[in-house]
């Protein structure tokens, strides 16, 4: 079985950080959501990787390869995102005659796939997808089962739901695929959706089984579903302080602080809370779920529940709740005249005051 996973598309939900940063290079707990994927990918055995990318390639290309996950990985460069489908179809020379798991780059899921791809592999499934009852259905793939779990019908985005069971940005399949991402249309959006093409298979009598997942399942697509799915794995931290020679405050709860990282006597650290290397942290209280990247100072300011990324400075700030704030990103009181606040700001960002 070979692997594919997309980290293409523009992410224009996750601006201003995605004009910098490719949205699946974005840190979940400090690692590129995209990892979780390759990770969970790896875990089932398969070692053969495709990875779609798009316009930041070089981007994605260099992350993963300084990353060393000793599987083959190769890139398969998609010219504009044409759709998950499309996806599909441009790496057929890559999947040739195997079956295949495709994994969205930017979903996130607790327990990993291992479960499911052994289903499939003892199934005598043409493809395989997974779903999840989700509050909003119409944001989504969705799916209408009959009352023994059988899919009746998948449609994309649909206005009126027949269902509250979200396709999940997971599926496996047979080759067979490939006979129907050749057969649709693009979708209202422009897009060769893989929904459609699974439709086909439906409507041509091929079998496709449902598996509803186990534990949370996350797609990343705006600013408030990182920090969710930041929440969602740091539940999962381990206590570890690397230097504790380095850390003199007061650390409560589970907090993992990496190697080079400073904390002085009279900072607070409360977790779950992920600091990575070379970061000071200086009369500051560093709240439940938050994760600070490498090299970040935070000064006399207080953050919570907030991700922040790598170089970033935060100095004097007062309180930060909720909040993403992109690599070697500087937020500091304003000591000179006039007062008030200062703002030297990218499209696209917003700032509550
Ligand atoms: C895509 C799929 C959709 C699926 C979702 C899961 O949506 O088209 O069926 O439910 O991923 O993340 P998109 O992210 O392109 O809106």
């Amino acid at each position: 079985m070979k692997g594919l996973i997309l980290s293409g598309g523009h992410g224009t939900r996750l601006r201003p950080i995605t004009y910098s940063q490719q949205k699946q290079l974005i840190p979940v707990a400090n690692k590129p959501i995209l990892f979780y994927a390759i990770e969970d990918v790896i875990e089932c055995g398969i070692r053969d990787i495709g990875i779609i990318v798009g316009s930041n390639k070089e981007q994605v290309m260099e992350t993963v390869n300084n990353a060393n996950f000793g599987a083959e990985i190769i890139f398969i460069e998609q010219e504009a995102p044409l759709g998950l489908a499309h996806a599909v179809l441009i790496s057929e020379e890559f999947l040739r005659d195997e079956s295949f798991v495709m994994y969205l780059g930017d979903n996130i899921l607790k327990h990993g796939i291992i479960r499911y791809i052994e289903h499939f592999r003892q199934s005598d499934a043409d493809a395989s997808i997974l779903l999840t009852p989700v509050d909003n259905p119409s944001q989504f793939g969705v799916a209408e089962l009959n009352g023994d779990g059988s899919i009746i019908k998948l449609i994309e985005k649909p206005k009126e739901p027949p269902s509250n069971l979200a396709l999940v940005g997971i599926y496996m399949f047979k080759p067979i695929i490939f006979d129907a991402v050749k057969r649709i249309k693009p979708s209202w959006r422009g897009e060769l959706e893989i929904t459609d093409a699974l439709q086909r298979l439906i409507e041509d009598g091929f079998m496709i089984d449902s598996e509803i997942v186990h534990g949370w399942w996350k797609d990343s697509g705006k600013p408030e579903d990182i920090l969710h799915a930041n929440r969602l794995v740091l539940d999962d931290l381990t206590h570890e302080i690397k230097e504790k020679e380095d850390v003199k405050g007061e650390i409560r709860g589970r907090v993992s602080i990496d190697i080079g990282t400073k904390v002085n006597e009279s900072s607070v650290i409360k977790g779950p809370a992920l600091i990575g290397t070379g970061c000071v942290i200086k009369d500051s209280y560093v709240g439940p779920y938050t994760s600070i990247g490498n090299n970040c100072k935070i000064i006399n300011s207080e953050v919570e529940d907030s991700v922040i990324m790598d170089g970033a400075r935060v100095v004097s700030a007062g309180n930060i709740v909720d909040s993403m704030i992109g690599r070697d990103v500087v937020i500091e009181k304003n000591k000179y005249l006039p007062k008030g606040n200062k703002f030297i700001i990218g499209d696209n960002s917003w700032v509550r005051i």
